[in-house]
């Protein structure tokens, strides 16, 4: 395209590259949606997960190869089997609370399975990543909305596994010339129901999910805390839509593909929500009150967690198309009504 052209063309279209893309942890529920939208955009996509906390359903049996991420001798080989050109990295254990049970099951999971697959890219002569990291970086932030300058300070070992991995990254960046996109992802809801694609974690720790089942259940949900110096008291989430979610790994990985440095985005919506406000969303969409009960705080929640998401607009062109709550809560309406009639 010439110079001039391409002024007028954000980089996003001035190269279209169609890359063969191997997504772990694709079983899952982000890296699920962000197979779907990579292969509407044309790529091809290639599937690493052990199953352990993913559905086989998930995905197309041709695209899936049950494999764990410590196996480094068997990630190599397929990486240059089918020629992968970027991988997208999900596969990890996500529970703030068993982290804390079991610290050391996120260190060898999430941060040695990250160094394996490193290893294998490096093996193989691929050397751009996409990966996801989290706001539990960020701990209790100084400053909301939070910015991607604001310190590493994790309070609990999930945050901790997925930090080591981000400074993995910065070292193989700066001495061996592997790229990286490292996506902050704040809290991930919704579903792509004309995907067929929801939120399915066993067990449910997830504020969305769980009210969407007290409604179908008439179980209450148990709100934790309402004493938190919030205005009515409740815990502020940054809810991003997963499909606003997966559509910012399409936006990173093809910034590397075209050549692009390696960098560090949030991934939020820059709205918070508390955790009453959900509720009142949830009562709009499905019609039916919600009942829920008030328990004591539950440890190692911050008070308010939004994402300053400017970076990525500015940077790379992404913008959240699904930030609407009452929107977000009624495609997991959609999902969580599907899933109930399938189940009976
Ligand atoms: N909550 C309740 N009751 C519940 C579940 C949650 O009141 O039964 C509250 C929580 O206290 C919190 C809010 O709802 O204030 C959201 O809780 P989630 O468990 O849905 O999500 P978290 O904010 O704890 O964590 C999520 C991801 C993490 C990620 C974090 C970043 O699970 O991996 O977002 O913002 F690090």
């Amino acid at each position: 395209m010439p110079a001039a052209l391409a002024v007028f063309f954000p980089l996003r279209y001035t190269r279209r590259c169609l890359a063969k893309i191997l997504v772990t942890g694709g079983a899952g529920y982000i890296g699920s949606h962000t197979r779907y939208f990579l292969e509407q955009h044309g790529h091809s996509v290639i599937v690493v997960d052990n199953l352990s906390r993913g559905y086989r359903e998930a995905v197309p049996d041709n695209e899936l190869r049950v494999l764990n991420l410590q196996d480094t001798g068997k990630l190599t080989d397929l990486l240059q089997q089918e020629k992968v050109e970027a991988v997208i990295h999900f596969a990890a254990y996500i529970s703030v609370g068993e982290s804390t049970q079991r610290p050391e099951l996120y260190f060898s999971n999430n941060t040695a399975g990250s160094l394996s697959l490193f290893e294998a890219m490096l093996q193989a002569g691929v050397k751009r990543v996409v990966f996801s990291s989290t706001a539990a970086a960020y701990g209790i932030p100084d400053r909301v909305p939070i910015s991607e300058d604001q310190p590493f300070a994790p309070i609990n070992p999930y945050g901790e596994s997925k930090v080591m991995t981000e400074k993995i990254l910065e070292w193989l960046d700066r001495f061996r010339e592997f790229r990286s996109v490292r996506l902050r992802y704040f809290n991930a809801c919704g579903a792509s129901p004309e995907a067929g694609l929801g939120e399915m974690h066993d067990p449910e720790t997830h504020l969305i999910p769980l009210i969407l089942r007290a409604v179908q259940t008439g179980k209450p949900v148990t709100v934790f805390g309402d004493d938190y110096p919030t205005p009515d008291g409740t815990c502020i989430r940054d809810y991003i839509h997963v499909s606003d979610l997966a559509e910012a790994h399409i936006f990173a990985v093809e910034h590397l593909l075209n050549g692009g440095a390696s960098d560090v985005f949030n991934v939020g919506t820059g709205s918070g929500h508390s955790v009453k406000e959900v509720v009142a969303s949830v009562e709009r969409v499905t019609g039916k009150k919600v009942p829920f009960t008030l328990g004591p705080r539950r440890e190692g929640d911050p008070p308010s967690l939004v994402a300053d998401s400017s970076k990525l607009q500015k940077n790379l062109g992404w913008k959240p198309k699904r930030a609407d709550l009452d929107q977000i809560v009624a495609d997991g309406w959609q999902f969580a009504n599907r899933r109930l009639i399938e189940a009976s």
